[in-house]
């Protein structure tokens, strides 16, 4: 079974844009994906039939805008297979989600001298938080590096989980690079040294089943913008162990039990950590998203991007002046491909994408250090999602071909 991409096309009013007089080809997914029609009609429908404050009110508005809010929680339970949906948070982005966690877990629970294991692969987002909560408790962080073939280099990973690490922070899959980390290996290993693992699914939520019962992390967050939905909401789904021990992260209206001068209590699971108003329109938009993508199946997502991938690596091939980074095995690279032609810098290459209505993402990736141990101070890279085609591969292949046309090379 493959996907309709002609079908799936139609419901993404951005694809019929031209940019510079030709179709815009989006390969920039991993940044932020194209939102459906429908996840953008939910937005309107919002504002024009159901906008109230939720939780709060006894009228039907109210109640109304209340239960979208409270649907998208439930879908994502069924969506991410978790236990419990009480433990789902909503946020403003995976970077708020993994705030919240160093912030509410880590200054808590981690003590002087106490290690935070990290990867190379990491967004900054997974990397600052820890940097800043180091800095301020005299915490120590490792980095496990990446191996030959941008995978990481598992050996070094074990030698380095050592007592101390109380906690590993780990992406699911590299934003910079497309590696895919062996998460289940990582989590097992890391619960048998008792450390605390939190994963950053921001890359592999969008692209690939995920199931938190079977994959038994502690902490994981990503954001709604990259798989269909509006951008302003982010996910935090925690075990309730830890929730339930954590202190809130931001004080308020909605997270309270009872509020006294002596001493305030704090609201059950999952308000205790949603703090005044939401962004409830936006919540309420994601719904849709969530259903778009389970309509067509997680798995169905991944063999396409799967597809896609191994369509564009072998077309690579064709170019003799460019440098492929990442696994370049399609069972360990998610549908992102990183790229260098070896005497053009990155920007330059993109520009000259752009003048073909082709849009990708370069500069660092905000992976400073993957960039620092890769060499390079940027990549190209593009990157895939359910509307992509093998044509829009050809078309990115014809724009590098004319890169060194237009450089006289
Ligand atoms: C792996 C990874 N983690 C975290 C983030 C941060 O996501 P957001 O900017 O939505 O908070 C990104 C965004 O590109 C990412 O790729």
């Amino acid at each position: 079974m493959t996907l309709d991409t002609e079908k799936i096309r139609r419901d993404f009013p951005i694809l019929s844009r031209q940019i510079n007089g030709l179709p815009l080809i989006y390969l920039d997914n991993a940044a932020t994906s194209q939102k459906p029609e429908s996840v953008i009609k939910a937005i309107s429908d919002y504002y024009r039939n159901s906008n109230a404050n939720i939780h709060r009110g006894v009228y039907t508005l109210s109640e109304e805008a209340t239960a979208l809010y409270e649907t998208t929680r439930l879908k994502l339970a069924e969506f991410l297979n978790a236990p419990g949906s009480n433990n789902i948070i909503f946020t403003r982005n995976a970077t708020e989600s993994i705030n919240l966690v160093a912030h509410a877990w880590g200054r808590k629970f981690l003590f002087p001298g106490d290690e935070i294991l990290l990867t190379n692969f990491e967004h900054h987002s997974n990397f600052v938080p820890w940097y800043m909560l180091a800095e301020e408790k005299g915490i120590k962080l490792k980095v496990a590096p990446f191996n030959g073939n941008h995978e990481l280099d598992l050996q070094t990973f074990a030698h380095l989980l050592t007592p101390r690490v109380k906690l590993v922070a780990v992406t699911a899959m590299s934003n910079a690079l497309g590696t895919i980390l062996p998460l289940d290996k990582i989590i097992e290993w890391a619960h048998a040294n008792d450390s605390v693992v939190a994963v950053d699914g921001a890359q592999a939520t969008p692209h690939m089943p995920i199931d938190l019962k079977k994959l038994n992390c502690d902490f994981f967050s990503f954001s709604a913008h990259k798989m269909l939905g509006p951008t302003g909401v982010g996910v935090l789904w925690a075990k309730n162990e830890h929730l339930e021990k954590m202190n809130p992260f931001l004080g308020g209206g909605e997270m309270i039990n009872t509020v006294t001068v002596e001493k305030t209590t704090w609201a059950d699971l999952p308000n205790k950590f949603e703090a005044g108003t939401p962004n409830i329109a936006d919540v309420a938009a994601f719904s849709a998203a969530i259903s778009y993508l389970s309509d067509i199946g997680m798995d169905m997502v991944r063999g396409h991007e799967k597809e896609l991938t191994v369509y564009a690596l072998k077309r690579f091939n064709e170019l003799s002046d460019f440098t492929v980074y990442g696994p370049k095995d399609p069972e360990k690279q998610g549908g992102a491909i990183s790229f260098n032609h070896n005497r053009v810098h990155a920007h330059d290459v993109g520009t000259i994408l752009n003048e073909e209505g082709i849009a990708i993402r370069t500069g660092h990736h905000c992976a400073q250090p993957l960039m620092k141990a890769l060499g390079v101070p940027a990549t190209a890279r593009a990157s895939f999602y359910i509307y992509n085609t093998n044509e829009e591969v050809d078309a990115l292949i014809d724009g590098l071909k004319r890169v060194n046309k237009v450089f006289g090379l």
